[in-house]
């Protein structure tokens, strides 16, 4: 039968990157299309002797097998507040304030779902993640997408783009962002929070990658500059900002388990839209988690990982600056998964993406990471000249090999440009 989906989800026929996941299944192609975390890197061996120790605990193995609350699995929610604080978030955080999830992107769905009508419109840093978009598109909601420098979004364009949009929301990532990898300066996230409050929207504070930082200082939250006249922490109905992580980056995504921080009753409404989606995290992921930060796993696993990411990143950044064409240019992230670039010549990233794959490399072309504008700018036509390398899943010899295989590729095109 012709079936007659919703309007929201009728449009949507998978995103690039599940198609691009697709064709990469042949082993001889490198790949630097996805944002999985280093494979090498996942706590095997201590999350088997953990599950072993849960399910030896008829106690234990009896409650996780059972329902569960949807704010949290017990004592869990307690063992965040350290945590939450290194972000730089007050000392008033308690479990009311908190929210487990099932992975971040659960986080952005419920605050769709929590302040997005069909029509709204929700501000993001242009380009943004690719999942954000799609979520805002099924809840029907608007993106419209606010300028960026090598630091991050550009205040002027937001400012004026809060002004002519009034939006419910802004998307930010301001640690290591997914597409570019860039990291917003302590000024700009000060000068957001005052936003928020001067102009009365929420912020939507993503942060999955803030701990994968290998170089340079961390830079404190967004959420940690919501203060009030005294410089306390604000603590009440005038907090604009609901900061959201994971551990899918930092112990395993598979286990998808996220949490959201932010006002008790904007908690509350988050906790409302979630027993609608899935009750409650998975109690067994969240026993380990659980386990894994009583256990002091967590810690000592991420410093170990550390020096695998940053030899993937340098091993990049060097093939780059080898093998890539001088139009060729590019962020350069103290931390997370991905290498933004961008060619200073038309060269169509979209259409170049058949020929990377026969010479067995892949990357994600930077269009579908663009929202409209708002300036006659058109989502898919934004970014043409635009990619995204991943480095965290190949060994430094295939990230070689295969951004030597890149770079013939896009300097053919630009030898051709040239000719024209
Ligand atoms: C910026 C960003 N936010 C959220 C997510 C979702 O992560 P998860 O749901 O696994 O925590 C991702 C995943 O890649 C991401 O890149």
């Amino acid at each position: 039968m012709a079936y007659t989906f919703s309007t929201a989800l009728a449009g949507m026929t998978g995103t690039a990157t599940r198609d691009i996941f697709r064709l990469l299944s042949r082993p001889e192609i490198i790949s630097f299309a996805g944002g999985l975390p280093a494979g090498d890197c996942l706590p095997i061996a201590q999350i088997r002797e953990i599950t072993a120790e849960i399910f030896a605990d008829p106690k234990e193995a009896a409650r996780v097998l059972q329902y569960g609350q949807t704010e949290g699995y017990p004592g869990l929610r307690e063992l965040l507040i350290p945590l939450i604080k290194e972000a730089g978030i007050g000392g008033l955080i308690d479990n009311e304030n908190i929210l487990i999830l099932s992975g971040g992107g659960q986080g952005l769905d419920l605050m769709i779902k929590a302040f997005v009508n069909a029509g709204d419109v929700v501000l993001v840093e242009n380009p943004t993640f690719l999942g954000f978009l799609e979520t805002l598109k099924a809840y029907n909601g608007v993106s419209i997408g606010v300028k960026a420098d090598r630091d991050g979004i550009n205040l002027e364009d937001l400012e004026a783009k809060i002004k002519k949009y009034k939006p419910k929301l802004l998307y930010a990532i301001p640690n290591f962002s997914n597409p570019t990898g860039k990291t917003w300066p302590a000024e700009r996230r000060k000068t957001v929070a005052a936003l928020a409050a001067k102009y009365n929207f929420m912020v939507v504070e993503d942060d999955p990658y803030g701990r994968l930082r290998f170089s340079g200082d961390a830079v404190p939250s967004i959420k940690s500059f919501e203060k009030d006249l005294n410089g306390k922490d604000l603590h009440g109905p005038e907090e604009h900002v609901v900061y959201i992580s994971s551990f899918s980056k930092t112990v395993s995504p598979g286990l998808r388990t996220g949490f959201a921080v932010g006002n008790a009753a904007v908690i509350r409404k988050l906790a409302i839209g979630k027993q609608g989606a899935d009750l409650h995290t998975s109690n067994l992921s969240q026993a380990i988690i659980k386990r894994y930060l009583e256990k002091q796993y967590f810690y000592p696993n991420i410093e170990k990982s550390l020096p695998v990411y940053r030899e993937r990143k340098t091993a990049m950044i060097g093939a780059i600056q080898k093998y890539m064409p001088g139009e060729f240019v590019h962020t350069n992230p103290d931390g997370g998964l991905f290498i933004w670039g961008e060619f200073s010549v038309p060269v169509n990233t979209v259409e170049i993406f058949k020929e990377a794959i026969e010479q067995n490399a892949a990357y994600i072309n930077g269009t579908v990471f663009y929202a409209d504008d708002g300036e006659g700018g058109k989502a898919g036509v934004l970014g043409a000249n635009t990619l995204r390398l991943n480095y965290s899943n190949e060994s430094p010899e295939r990230i070689e090999k295969g951004v030597k295989a890149l770079g013939e590729v896009f300097k053919k095109h630009i030898t051709a440009l040239g000719k024209k």
